[in-house]
């Protein structure tokens, strides 16, 4: 990693150039090839050519520029992707979840590791290292959960705004239901340690180009009705965006039956303290029912679609195709670590699964069971477009667009090499006695997606979406400053050399 690359560096204005790939809406896969756009040096795109760069420099009076173009037929620029719901203080997690079910998972796993980082070296570790991997993965926005602990909290914050990630960091608060030494005293300790992360940032980020605060009530067992109630007031009188979990799992839907019989639903108690809002990101949404569906539609709230996690933790099929039809903004949620993995690709992929499996069920109960399946655009218009209508950034960021923000990934799959291939030395090479292997053939550092040249861009997205990593991210910016380059070793000379 170079180190250099963390410091604020007055950026140039830059033409990007080669194939660029988005997805305007959710069912349209946008490919523009020889195309050069335009960023200054403040990260707004402010032209997109049909030309080459020189002839896009003339036409826009542009003397001094850096270019940077695709480097082979087989990469292509593609928006930022973005994480509405992850929990960056449980990363060290990712993977442990055994066969526990939501409520006991909290319990065994999550708690004591969360309650831990009253430890800021601790806390320093892993959230250096959360943003560097999601960084890695093409992630450049993520809506984050922290802990309670107000230090830490603002900790990761600080590594955000270094690292050049855009961010939306929650403070949990939880006066309820989990271990007395990790929990809120009252509902005024939940809002005052709010108030506290919320000056850091705003001392840190003043106008939140990069780096908003968002109120974090846990979810309705963790949080008393007083303690909702002054979250609620604080959000709207701070005009702040909210974040909580909802409808995951049956055991926790019970447990609020049972926490607020007062209310219809779980949708009824949220809203019963005005915290369905425009500006409110709803974790999960498996087991709402049509009138929940109806009433968050109503309501403007966003659904953050955790796919992984939700298989991980047995909590259920969220039915996506529902909520959009019922007008939903729906984006996508790796939640580690209910989800095992750090990569919004990998939510994207398991997206596309999900709704095949409620597919497979509408099917089983006499319904029209392809209308649940999700397309490889809908998808990466919810890890993208979609994305950026959950978390207020709709218009800045998630595609390609004059006006928005270069927020992007340089994406490259292996092309398969006609030439190492030697007619007749096969058989030689693999005839041999003792047993050879052809080392030629395969570059695994390039990941294991492979490109036979004679994919349509379609088929090739496709390609990526089922099979791509971390290994084919060879760049990343946010607001036109690079923040990650493919690295380690062997990999980095990959890109260096390209
Ligand atoms: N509900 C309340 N807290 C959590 C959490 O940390 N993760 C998930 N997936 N659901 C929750
Ligand atoms: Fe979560």
């Amino acid at each position: 990693m170079n180190h250099n690359m963390h410091e604020q560096q007055p950026l140039r204005q830059t033409i990007y150039y080669g194939t660029f790939i988005h997805t305007p809406t959710p069912t349209t896969l946008s490919v523009l090839e020889k195309t050069s756009i335009g960023v200054s040096s403040t990260g707004t795109i402010i032209f997109i050519e049909p030309l080459s760069p020189t002839d896009a420099a003339s036409k826009h009076s542009w003397s001094t520029y850096t270019t940077t173009r695709t480097p082979s037929s087989t990469s292509f620029f593609f928006p930022g992707l973005i994480d509405t719901h992850t929990h960056a203080s449980q990363y060290p997690n990712v993977g442990l979840f055994g066969s526990s079910t939501l409520l006991s998972w909290l319990e065994t796993y999550t708690f004591p590791l969360e309650s831990s980082y009253t430890s800021l070296a601790r806390a320093r570790t892993v959230y250096r290292r959360v943003v560097a991997r999601t960084l890695s993965h093409g992630t450049t926005c993520a809506a984050y959960y922290a802990t309670i602990h107000v230090p830490s909290t603002n900790l990761l914050a600080d590594i955000c705004h270094s690292r050049g990630q855009r961010a939306l960091i929650g403070r949990v608060c939880m006066d309820r239901m989990s271990p007395e030494h990790y929990r809120d005293e009252s509902p005024a300790t939940a809002l005052q340690h709010t108030k506290d992360v919320t000056a850091h940032i705003r001392a840190l980020d003043p106008e939140g180009a990069l780096i908003r605060p968002i109120v974090t009530p846990r979810f309705a067992p963790s949080c008393t009705s007083a303690c909702l109630s002054t979250l609620s007031s604080y959000a709207e009188s701070e005009d702040l965006w909210t974040q909580t979990h909802i409808s995951e799992n049956s055991s926790e839907i019970e447990l609020v039956r049972s926490l607020f019989p007062g209310s219809p639903n779980y949708a009824g108690v949220y809203d019963c303290f005005d915290l369905l809002t425009p500006k409110t990101i709803l974790a999960h949404a498996v087991h709402l029912t049509p009138e929940e569906v109806r009433l968050i539609a109503a309501r403007g709230s966003k659904v953050s679609h955790c796919p992984v996690s939700n298989s991980a933790l047995t909590s259920g099929a969220a039915e996506v195709r529902t909520l959009l039809d019922a007008g939903i903004d729906v984006g996508l949620g790796t939640d580690m670590s209910g989800g095992y993995s750090a990569s919004v690709l990998e939510v994207a992929r398991q997206a596309m699964l999900v709704s095949r499996v409620v597919a497979l069920r509408d099917g089983e109960r006499g319904r029209d069971g392809e209308k649940a399946k999700l397309g490889v655009e809908e998808v990466l218009y919810l890890a993208t477009k979609g994305g950026a209508r959950c978390v207020g950034l709709e218009g800045v960021v998630g595609g390609f667009e004059v006006g928005m923000e270069w927020d992007a990934q340089l994406v490259s799959l292996e092309k398969v090499d006609a030439g190492s291939f030697v007619d007749g030395a096969e058989s030689e090479r693999f005839g041999d006695e003792q047993g050879g292997y052809d080392d030629d053939v395969l570059d695994q550092t390039a990941g294991p997606v492979d490109i036979f040249g004679w994919e349509s861009w379609p088929d090739l997205v496709a390609k990526w979406l089922y099979g791509g990593d971390d290994r084919n991210v060879l760049k990343v910016w946010v607001r036109g400053r690079l923040v990650h380059v493919l690295g380690g070793g062997a990999l980095r000379e990959r890109v260096e050399n390209d």
